[in-house]
């Protein structure tokens, strides 16, 4: 499938969740068997050569595509969840977003120190929430071997500030 095709899958809603906001909706291309399976694909296609030890997903989409990623590249998939919602052990972090801010958590422990981590989200934006996923990452010891996207924003940024944070990011979807 080509890049076009891929990205005529994505939907975009205006004024989603609030006035202004432009919302890229992945469901429409989670449904098509073809697009997930291109997306998952050229996804896997970027991560492989970097050998990863982990697979981290950010809440909530960040899961199907981390999840369907770690399977296809036979790695495990370890979750960074809003605020609350991990019954273990926490550490976590404050960010800001596009609209509003939040907590990113996850399970202590579950990235051991010095491992080598693909951190996974199905898009970014301003890179607030990738930034902080990435900063707890590293407090843990871990080391992002890159961040990677299904969809950028590219006049937000995001791509461009995590690489000035040091961390490799890349997009399917601009
Ligand atoms: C979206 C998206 C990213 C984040 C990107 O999640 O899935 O996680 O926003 O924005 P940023 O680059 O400006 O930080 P959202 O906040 O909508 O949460 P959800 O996936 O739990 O619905
Ligand atoms: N997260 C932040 N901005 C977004 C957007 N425009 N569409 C989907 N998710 C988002």
């Amino acid at each position: 499938m080509s890049i076009d095709s891929l990205t005529a899958l994505v939907r975009t809603i205006p004024d989603f969740p609030k006035p202004g906001i432009q919302f890229r909706d992945i469901t429409t291309l989670l449904a098509d068997a073809g697009g997930l399976r291109e997306l998952v694909d050229r996804m896997a296609d970027v991560a492989r050569p970097l050998d990863p030890d982990l697979i981290v997903g950010i809440e909530a989409r960040g899961f199907i595509l981390g999840a369907a990623l770690a399977l296809s590249l036979g790695k495990g998939f370890v979750p960074v969840r809003k605020a609350g919602k991990l019954p273990g052990r926490t550490v976590g972090i404050d960010y800001v977003l596009e609209y509003g801010t939040d907590r990113l958590e996850m399970h202590e422990g579950q990235v051991p120190d010095g491992a080598r981590v693909l951190l996974v989200d199905d898009l970014i934006a301003t890179g607030g929430t990738a930034l902080a996923a990435a900063q707890l990452l590293r407090e843990q010891g871990a080391s992002v071997l890159m961040a990677l996207f299904a969809i950028d924003l590219p006049d937000l940024g995001g791509i461009a500030a995590l690489e000035a944070d040091g961390v490799a990011a890349a997009a399917i979807i601009a």
